[in-house]
């Protein structure tokens, strides 16, 4: 089995994946909660984890179907059993190798692309994912700009890809994106990156 998906297993047997909800929550959510989502739209989450953002985007009235995709079996496992709606769809893939007909009208992920080692061809799957005018908020703490953070390749010991922030805008604006990006800090939080740098948004619309 892929490394990867092996360690994210394990983080989700061991209650690692609700410490990622609260960890990742304070920037996420105050970031999702100050988008402005068309109507009847759908959502696709790449590397969900336990599905706590499919959970939480599914609520909105104007989200009409809303799917996470993971490659780890127990995340999905765990998404599943925590199932809200009826618009939740979850399925155990690697974002490279799925094979779906369907696009979408928003595309999301929270540290889950720098795993793709390098991630040109995972970033250009999402592109293809996406309908014309869709767009995609990729959420990265590991970013190099984020110094604290880069030790974090030694402590997982399994591929991640690291960049720069204007590497990251570079790598979008190449698959053919229309990018910006977005600094989300935790000001209250004891961890010094969060603070100062935190979360690290790169949007891309699919003119
Ligand atoms: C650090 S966790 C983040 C989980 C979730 N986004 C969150 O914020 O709680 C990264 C997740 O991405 C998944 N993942 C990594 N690379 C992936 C890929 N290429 N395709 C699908 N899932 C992937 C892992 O299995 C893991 O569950």
């Amino acid at each position: 089995m892929d490394k990867t998906a092996k360690l994210f297993d394990v983080w989700a047997n061991t209650g690692r994946s609700e410490d990622m909800e609260k960890g990742h929550g304070t920037t996420v959510n105050q970031f999702l909660d100050k988008l402005s989502l068309k109507e009847n739209f759908t959502f696709l989450d790449i590397g969900c984890g336990n599905g706590w953002v499919v959970r939480k985007i599914s609520q909105k009235p104007s989200c009409i179907k809303a799917v996470g995709i993971d490659k780890s079996k127990m995340m999905i496992k765990n998404a599943k059993s925590k199932t809200l709606s009826e618009k939740e769809n979850y399925l155990v893939t690697d974002l490279e190798t799925w094979h779906t007909k369907e696009k979408f009208d928003v595309i999301f992920s929270m540290e889950s692309l720098y795993y793709s080692v390098p991630m040109e061809s995972a970033l250009a799957k999402v592109f293809k994912l996406l309908k014309k005018n869709g767009v995609f908020y990729c959420g990265t703490d590991f970013y190099s700009d984020n110094h604290l953070t880069t030790r974090w390749v030694k402590d997982m010991n399994i591929p991640m890809d690291l960049r720069s922030e204007k590497e990251w805008k570079k790598m979008f604006r190449n698959v053919g994106f229309v990018t910006r990006s977005k600094h989300v800090i935790d000001q209250k939080n004891k961890s010094k990156w969060k603070r100062e740098f935190g979360t690290l948004f790169v949007i891309g619309r699919k003119a």
